[in-house]
């Protein structure tokens, strides 16, 4: 991962560099100004900030960085200009509670906003869109409409199944989920068996596998939801669109505990100087404006369950996400990733 700070102009406000930023205390920062600290991409949260300027006048600063925003809220303390952090993954958002970079809020328009599921319990993080991770299959080769996450270690999947690394946060929240559904035991001779299952060697991104189903390598796939339509979309890489055409996506465990989704989030940091402004703009976010705006943006699902998915979304069919907290996923996430190392899962089927 780039761990280099990538730092962009927003509409209507200078991102760059920290000088802009730095204001510990608040008392040096003009009225009207809110500062986020993101993961997400610019092209995710820039049409959001401008509406949210538009609608409100207060202008929002965004640093942008592949990695190591925890750390830089950490390191600058009660002195950083942070009111916000923005990340994708709900163990991520866990660390930053537990590392006491947050700051809980307590909002009855966000409760009414995101359900339960999809907030910490404490307030101390919010989910603002969520993502399933589905199977991909051959709509050539696969005739079944249903699946388990289970069943991807049934030995009549041998040689057709391929996945990213074993190690990816996508791949560990995922495992997470079955440690806390069927226990250690049941997970690692679950493992075993995808192992046993893959075409080759874990690698790519979750898009390389509907390629790889494309031409036939393999039948079946592990993917976030989203990437089917950035594929079936992808002007700049139509090769993309072949890909995404040959899969159809299967909601696993759709007919007992529903599909294993993640979030992207949102939390307060700890000592935000404007924190009036940052509250404004979570209460935004949440809304069905601005919730309109990001199904769009990225095909990801709302949280809010007022405002429905794409229509390219919509069009697979319906989404019953997994129960589970997602606190899980931050409590078992270490577990999981020690599994994908015990199993040798990334050196492939052979080993
Ligand atoms: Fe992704």
């Amino acid at each position: 991962m780039d761990v280099k700070l990538r730092v962009r102009r927003t509409v209507h406000a200078l991102a760059c560099c920290l000088p802009v930023l730095a204001a510990g205390g608040g008392a040096a920062l003009a009225q009207g100004e809110v500062n986020i600290y993101s993961y997400r991409e610019p092209q995710l949260i820039d049409p959001l900030l401008k509406a949210f300027t538009e609608k409100t006048g207060i202008k929002a600063n965004v640093v942008y960085a592949a990695a190591g925003l925890n750390e830089r809220l950490a390191a600058e303390g009660q002195n950083s200009p942070a009111d916000l952090l923005f990340t994708v993954d709900a163990g991520r958002l866990s660390e930053a509670k537990d590392a006491g970079l947050t700051q809980p809020v307590d909002d009855a328009a966000l409760k009414a906003a995101i359900p339960a599921q999809f907030r910490d319990p404490d307030g101390h993080w919010f989910g603002l869109t969520m993502r399933s991770r589905v199977v991909y299959a051959s709509k050539e080769r696969v005739q079944q409409d249903a699946i388990t996450y289970e069943e991807l270690a049934d030995p009549k999947w041998k040689g057709k199944l391929c996945i990213r690394s074993g190690q990816h946060v996508y791949n560990t929240s995922l495992i997470a989920t079955m440690i806390a559904h069927k226990g250690e035991a049941y997970t690692e001779t679950w493992l075993r068996g995808v192992k046993n299952n893959l075409a080759h060697k874990p690698a790519g991104g979750d898009r390389e596998q509907a390629r790889d189903i494309a031409s036939g390598k393999c039948d079946i796939a592990l993917g976030n939801t989203y990437y089917m339509a950035l594929m079936a979309t992808n002007e700049k890489q139509p090769e993309q669109k072949a890909w995404g055409a040959a899969i159809k996506p299967l909601f696993p465990n759709a007919a007992d505990r529903g599909s294993h989704v993640n979030i992207s989030g949102m939390a307060l940091a700890r000592h935000a100087p404007n924190k009036a402004n940052a509250l404004k703009l979570m209460a935004f976010l949440a809304s069905e404006e601005a919730q309109k705006i990001y199904a769009l943006a990225n095909y990801e699902y709302p949280v809010n369950p007022a405002v429905p998915p794409a229509a390219i979304v919509a069009s697979w069919g319906k989404l019953k996400p997994d129960p589970l907290p997602l606190e899980n996923i931050a409590k078992y996430r270490k577990k999981a990733s020690e599994l994908v190392d015990k199993v040798n899962f990334d050196a492939g089927p052979s080993s």
